[in-house]
């Protein structure tokens, strides 16, 4: 067993809907793991379903939200905030994935914002980074990698959470949806990277705490050889966490 456990996030992005997301859950195979976690993401509207779902098959699957606004209510038209999550039992987000800095414009300075309100209400946030393709080619991943986290490790509020309600997904840009992923060396190097920065700006013991996870094109097919790196504790699943059977297939990697 990993020293951290391992954890499978799925994120679903825009896709299933409450009728989509009951028959998911009906569907799964799911057998406790000691050590693992299985966790879905699922838009604001299927949040209840899932957490139905889950509860009514008596089962451990941790349920969050991809999203939500660092105030805790007001003026913000179309917007959910972090009460109104946990209201529904909802303590989990997850901050800074690729597509809500490309798309809908969240900066780092936007993002922080929203990690250290996340935590200080109480929820696990889990803080995606990663890099481009043409960063990649010239070289700059690590470069890119620190200067993403920079704020974040300067916060005091977020150092303190790093390895107990603060966590990292590593999702190459150039990975996500595009079927290409991330060689076992390439991510094992990025990870471990990652851990050394951790481990110069925290220390040692809450560096390896955190949890890394991998994310970007992980199928059945790759993930056994990516879990099998050191500092790879697990995915951050698109694509194959949407049918019960990949998603399924990819917990049955995880040896329990
Ligand atoms: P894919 O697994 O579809 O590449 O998506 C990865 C991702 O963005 C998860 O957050």
């Amino acid at each position: 067993m990993k020293p951290r456990g391992v954890l499978l996030a799925g994120n679903w992005k825009m896709n299933h809907g409450p009728k989509a997301a009951q028959d998911f859950f009906r569907a799964l195979p799911y057998s406790k793991k000691p050590g693992a976690t299985m966790r879905i993401y699922p838009s604001y509207l299927s949040l209840a379903t899932a957490l139905d779902s889950v509860s009514a098959a008596g089962r451990d699957i941790e349920i969050g939200a991809q999203n939500f606004h660092a105030e805790k209510s007001g003026a913000f038209t179309g917007e959910v905030s972090g009460p109104m999550l946990q209201e529904i039992g909802i303590h989990q987000v997850l901050l800074g994935h690729s597509e809500r800095r490309q798309y809908f414009s969240e900066t780092p300075a936007v993002i922080l914002n929203k990690t250290v309100s996340a935590l200080q209400q109480g929820f696990e946030v889990l803080l995606c980074i990663g890099e481009t393709l043409d960063e990649r080619k010239a070289g700059q991943t690590v470069e890119v990698l620190t200067h993403q986290l920079k704020s974040t490790l300067a916060d005091p509020t977020c150092s303190a959470a790093f390895g107990t309600s603060l966590h990292l997904a590593y999702e190459p840009v150039w990975a996500i949806g595009t079927g290409v992923t991330a060689t076992p060396a390439q991510a094992q190097a990025t990870h471990a990277s990652l851990r050394s920065l951790l481990t110069r700006s925290l220390g040692e013991i809450s560096a390896d705490a955190v949890q890394i996870l991998y994310g970007g094109s992980v199928t059945p097919g790759n993930f056994g050889e990516l879990l099998a790196c050191p500092d790879i504790d697990g995915g951050l699943v698109g694509g194959a966490s949407l049918k019960p059977e990949s998603f399924g297939a990819l917990w049955s990697l995880i040896s329990s």
